[in-house]
């Protein structure tokens, strides 16, 4: 698979909320190879220093092919502080697509499930999908103001379901609350569930899809030093108990068969 490793110039930085910000640059190559699902690894560097010497692996939020990339990240620690201290004109070393992303349902209706920042690579997801595709997107955040790329999904023409933890938006819950109502009431048999957001999030919407025998696939994050399969750093779990799964080589989407959720799944 193309990988490029690029000095991108960064086109816009836009704050979200009090932590969440949309970069976006011009990456032409990345984004005529990306697939839904896959990442890059993004070098920050404060102004005079080397400093901090890794990349940081950042999900494709969106493409305009042959042009641009986004991301959509929460500023959590040093890293992702300095990222949003880049301003439009700056440039960023950047490789990627990295990673495997979602494989595509084949005439299977699909459920996207984002909690949080879990719209990183759904909206990706949701854009790609195959226009006869019929797509139930279920966002949950804590509050209204912390849901993502709502206006985006629904722009698309998806069914689009909001959930919040204090009601503020959508109806109060967890996504899990109306994945099983979509579930049991639903006019589609076979849905194609794809996740990502927390791990408790992710394990509970894998419970669901196992025992109604459907497909799931889950976007996983581990902490990454290289990206592509050089330090073994991103390992998980498997669930046959035999070995890891590397997130940045064989995932980050998997097959949430695959994975070990905990000792209670
Ligand atoms: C494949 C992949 C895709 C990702 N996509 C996105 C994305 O689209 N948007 C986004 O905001 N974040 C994403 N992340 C997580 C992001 O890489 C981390 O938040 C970032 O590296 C933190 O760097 P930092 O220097 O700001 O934080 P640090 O100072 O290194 O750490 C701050 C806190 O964040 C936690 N943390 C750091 N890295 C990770 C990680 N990889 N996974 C879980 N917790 C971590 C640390 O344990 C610590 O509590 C992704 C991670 C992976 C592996
Ligand atoms: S991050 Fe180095 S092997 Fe996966």
């Amino acid at each position: 698979m193309p990988r490029f490793d690029i000095s991108a110039e960064l086109t816009g930085q836009i704050q979200l909320t009090h932590d969440i910000f949309l970069l976006t640059i011009e990456a032409g190559e990345i984004a005529d190879a990306a697939t839904p699902g896959q990442f890059c690894m993004v070098e920050v560097r404060s102004a005079h220093s080397r400093d901090p010497l890794l990349r940081r692996p950042l999900s494709i939020h969106r493409v305009v092919r042959g042009k641009k990339i986004a991301f959509l990240y929460r500023n959590v620690g040093r890293g992702t502080r300095l990222l949003s201290r880049y301003s439009p004109g700056e440039r960023l070393h950047v490789l990627g697509p990295l990673g495997h992303g979602f494989q595509m349902p084949s005439g299977h209706p699909a459920i996207l499930v984002g909690g949080g920042l879990g719209s990183a690579p759904l909206l990706f997801l949701a854009e790609e999908l195959p226009r006869d595709s019929r797509v139930t997107v279920i966002l949950g955040a804590r509050t209204g103001k912390e849901l993502l790329s709502v206006d985006q999904f629904t722009a698309l023409g998806h069914r689009v379901l909001l959930t919040t933890e204090d009601g503020s938006l959508g109806r109060q819950g967890l996504v899990t609350d109306v994945l099983s109502e979509v579930l049991t009431h639903g006019p589609d048999s076979r849905p194609c569930i794809f996740s990502c957001g927390p791990w408790p999030m992710m394990k509970a919407v894998y419970a669901m899809a196992h025992k109604r025998g459907l497909s799931c696939q889950v976007s996983l994050e581990a902490r990454m030093a290289c990206g592509i399969g050089l330090c073994l750093g991103c390992a998980v779990p498997c669930r046959d108990g035999r070995g890891y799964l590397h997130v940045c080589t064989e995932g980050p989407i998997f097959n949430a068969e695959e994975v070990f959720w905990g000792p209670s799944q």
